[in-house]
């Protein structure tokens, strides 16, 4: 007989079916035995009768969590048994036969509670039992909900996902790199990117016009609560654009997101409020400030935008860093003394950051198209000319061959899912995440390879002492 899913159950009362799960609780009562299987649609009580023997003797010997095959009669459950708020919860399978599929030993942990209750070290080892967990289940579920969303509508704004290299160069987005050693030109190395940032741009010069994608991102700094060492953006990048234009297609997106896929959350603000860096900094002491009027309220979105942030910064060795992307324009008023290189510290970008809840979700800019101009933010941070060609050279030639005026966005997917899950942090929607030391104790990375390896690559390992 083929399987049914649990969420099909109660179009088959009457009927002999056969569903597919896990174990999800059994309790023996001597004459019957209760089970709760569960599958990816729902989870349904099942009972095993004394009339039927057979399967009697056979469930005695099942734990929680074993995998089943299980052939049974759907009952309606008596009204006053019914559980309105389960999926299944209006009936009831009487067992007719088991097939196990899968014994299991004793799981590392409960998984019918909230796991966040469970040392987490435990939960990342065994990610998988974890995921089984309702509340995980629902995380990574929505979560593709979100990104579906995203495609779709992107997909109807004329939007293409474009994929970018994993095997890359290093780019200046401001934190530590990871990088691959290549067998193939000993001595050299890939980076991992920290964001498509470049990738992006050059596809504005090649005609995409619009461009995003689901990005995988790798950057090598110390983890925290929303911050993890590989994460995903929603990418995207716009050609003939002005900052007005990115900024309103962005906000509608956010605004379809919650409202098709969190109805009963309230998006304390619509259009989302607009700040200046310096109207934060004086009023809420942040730049990414916290607006909610309750923050009790676990279903209340409270959106901003901030705009207008100083292009560069000192360094501690009193030179000049950009503050958010090298890559960004500055505003069209300060452009004359970006190129007379003065005012530094005065000149505003085209940078615009857009919080949620006191979390900085996303941030981009309208860039810097014209190679002159560029060239000037790398002089200002105190790039050599011949510096300034090796690491960026390949993105002035490319300005210099026909890019159009662009910008763009990218937004901490995970930490907007994070927020709209109600979740104290981005590892809790990350399916495999790493621990705060960037360990992955499920797959135990990262993890020494072998001589033969570090041979080929022309690697020598100093002594650990
Ligand atoms: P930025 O570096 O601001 O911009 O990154 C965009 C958004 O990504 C999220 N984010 C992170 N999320 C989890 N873990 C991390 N380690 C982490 N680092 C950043 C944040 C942030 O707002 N290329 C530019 C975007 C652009 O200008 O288009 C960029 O990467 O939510």
């Amino acid at each position: 007989m083929k399987r049914i899913y649990i969420k099909n159950l109660n179009e088959n009362v009457g009927k002999e079916v056969v569903i597919k799960g896990w174990v999800a609780v059994r309790r023996d009562q001597g004459k019957m035995v209760f089970m709760d299987i569960r599958d990816m649609s729902g989870i349904v009580q099942c009972v095993v009768l004394t009339s039927h023997s057979e399967a009697l003797e056979q469930v005695k010997e099942v734990r929680t969590e074993w995998v089943l095959s299980v052939t049974g009669i759907v009952n309606k459950r008596p009204e006053k048994n019914v559980k309105a708020d389960v999926v299944g919860g209006d009936i009831e399978l009487e067992i007719t036969d088991i097939e196990v599929l899968n014994k299991t030993e004793t799981i590392p942990f409960e998984i019918n509670d909230d796991t966040r209750k469970i040392n987490e070290d435990t939960r990342l080892k065994y990610r998988y039992v974890d995921l089984r967990s309702n509340r995980m289940q629902k995380n990574i579920r929505n979560r593709h909900k979100v990104i579906k969303f995203i495609r779709d509508f992107l997909d109807e704004e004329d939007f293409i996902e474009v994929e970018t290299p994993i095997l890359t160069k290093s780019t200046p987005e401001g934190s530590r790199d990871y990088i691959v050693p290549s067998r193939l030109s000993p001595g050299m190395f890939y980076a991992l990117p920290q964001s498509p940032q470049q990738y992006k741009q050059l596809l504005m010069t090649a005609g995409v016009e619009k461009y995003f994608q689901i990005a995988r991102c790798m950057r090598d700094e110390d983890t925290r609560g929303d911050r993890q060492p590989e994460f995903t953006q929603l990418d995207l990048e716009m050609s003939f654009v002005e900052r007005e234009d990115v900024m309103e297609l962005n906000e509608k997106l956010l605004i379809g997101i919650v409202q098709k896929l969190y109805p009963e959350k309230k998006i304390q603000q619509i259009p989302f409020p607009r700040f200046t860096y310096t109207e934060v900094m004086e009023k809420y002491n942040s730049d990414k400030p916290d607006m909610r009027e309750n923050k009790n309220d676990p279903n209340l979105l409270a959106f901003c935008w901030v705009t207008d942030f100083p292009f560069f910064e000192k360094t501690d060795r009193g030179g000049w860093t950009f503050t958010h992307n090298p890559f960004s324009r500055p505003k069209p008023e300060y452009m004359e003394w970006l190129m007379n290189k003065e005012k530094i510290g005065e000149i505003l970008t085209t940078q615009y950051d857009v919080v949620l809840n006191g979390v900085e979700i996303g941030g981009g800019s309208i860039r810097n198209h014209n190679p002159k101009a560029l060239e000037k933010v790398f002089e200002i941070m105190g790039h050599k000319t011949e510096d300034i060609q090796k690491n960026f050279g390949h993105m002035m030639t490319a300005f210099s061959l026909g890019t159009p005026p662009h910008g763009g966005i990218a937004w901490g997917l995970d930490r907007l899912i994070m927020l709209l899950q109600n979740e104290p942090n981005i590892r809790e929607v990350i399916p495999f995440a790493k621990t705060g030391e960037g360990k992955d104790l499920m797959m135990d990375s990262p993890s020494e390879i072998s001589d033969e390896q570090l041979r080929e690559l022309g690697i020598i390992l100093k002594k650990k002492n």
